[in-house]
């Protein structure tokens, strides 16, 4: 059966006419929603530990994190390969996003792309979070599919209305394809987020670098540097990851767990106790940092702390669970710690 009314390209309304012909709780989806991805994309840009190496902010680690017991894991590592390429893309996508919505520009586009970038954060940033709503994603995820049907309903009424018996519809609807406005606006977007993204990125100060990240285990020490043990033949088999040695008492140092690659933190207790645990916080996968003074494990994210010297338990802020433990030992014969998985 042939369509009712001519079958049309409508006209995109300018910016003040997309907000007008909406009703008030899209208008606050839309503002909320857009106002934050533009928020996010610049906030990431400003960050000047986002794309720095071995901070707790380095978007590689976060994504490394993230692929922790995410059912989406399978697909992150590509991104982990290109970390400053996955960075950078995700931020200017976010502000790209935010920028539509609010213009108007692609709604329907929008929010797809927006209800997409929520959807993958939900299953891999914030799959852990416990109980569910305390993490942001899925939150946002739904708030998108909202907007988007919420656009969805407007669309299907325009369409509603007869080309004959409205002038206000005739006018809105043009048999133009793809229109100088249509491209100007594309190139609104693509300028805006250039230069949002450039302005954050030229406020972005100076990287704390290593200072609040765990150091790595030094190399073994040289000869005639320390005592050496009596034997040097192994005689616990595992892969080695630290020397005693370089591990003060009530020190850590950060290493990746051979086993699966897993950020982790190596505690010495005492002289002779050693404890290993993903670094993996239990909350929302944040990577935790050893502090020295309290000799705790402390989340940045969300303030979560951890024991090392009672199994990693949880002993502040909302982590459910202990962090991960990494079996370790110490081999007598030679004073290396090593991973005995
Ligand atoms: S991720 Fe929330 S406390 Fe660690």
């Amino acid at each position: 059966m042939p369509p009712p009314y001519p079958s049309v390209r409508r006209v995109p309304p300018n910016v003040a006419a997309s907000w007008l012909r909406q009703s008030w709780p899209l208008r606050i989806l839309r503002g909320f929603l857009g106002a934050t991805f533009v928020y996010a994309g610049m906030q990431k840009l400003a960050d000047p530990n986002f794309l720095h190496p071995g901070t707790p902010d380095f978007i590689g680690s976060q994504l490394q994190a993230f692929a922790q017991g995410s059912p989406i894991h399978a697909f992150l590592p590509p991104f982990g390969h290109l970390p400053a390429l996955t960075g950078v893309g995700i931020a200017l996508l976010e502000m790209a996003i935010g920028l539509a919505t609010l213009l108007g520009i692609a709604p329907m586009l929008s929010a797809a792309l927006g209800f997409a970038v929520n959807l993958v954060l939900f299953l891999s940033a914030t799959w852990h979070v416990h109980p569910y709503f305390l993490g942001s994603d899925s939150m946002y995820a739904i708030g998108w599919a909202a907007y988007f049907a919420g656009l969805v309903e407007i669309e299907r009424t325009v369409r509603a209305v007869p080309v004959q018996g409205s002038r206000r519809r005739r006018a809105a609807l043009q048999d133009e394809g793809f229109g100088r406005r249509e491209f100007l606006r594309g190139a609104v977007v693509g300028v805006g987020t250039i230069v949002l993204g450039g302005s954050a990125s030229a406020l972005a100060g100076t990287s704390t670098g290593n200072r609040t990240a765990l150091p790595r285990p030094a190399p073994s020490a040289q000869p005639g540097s320390s005592p050496k043990p009596a034997s040097s033949t192994p005689i616990v088999h595992g892969t080695p990851i630290a020397t005693l040695d370089n591990v003060p008492v009530g020190g850590a140092v950060g290493f990746n767990d051979p086993a699966d690659g897993t950020p982790s933190v190596l505690v010495r207790l005492s002289d002779t106790r050693v404890a290993a645990f993903s670094r993996v916080c239990t909350h929302a996968g944040c990577l935790v940092q050893y502090d020295q003074s309290s000799r705790i494990l402390v989340c940045p994210c969300h303030g979560a702390e951890f024991d090392p010297s009672r199994q990693a338990e949880p002993i502040a802020g909302p982590a459910p669970t202990a962090l991960h433990p990494v079996p370790v030992a110490v081999d007598p014969a030679t004073g290396k710690v090593v991973a005995t998985d």
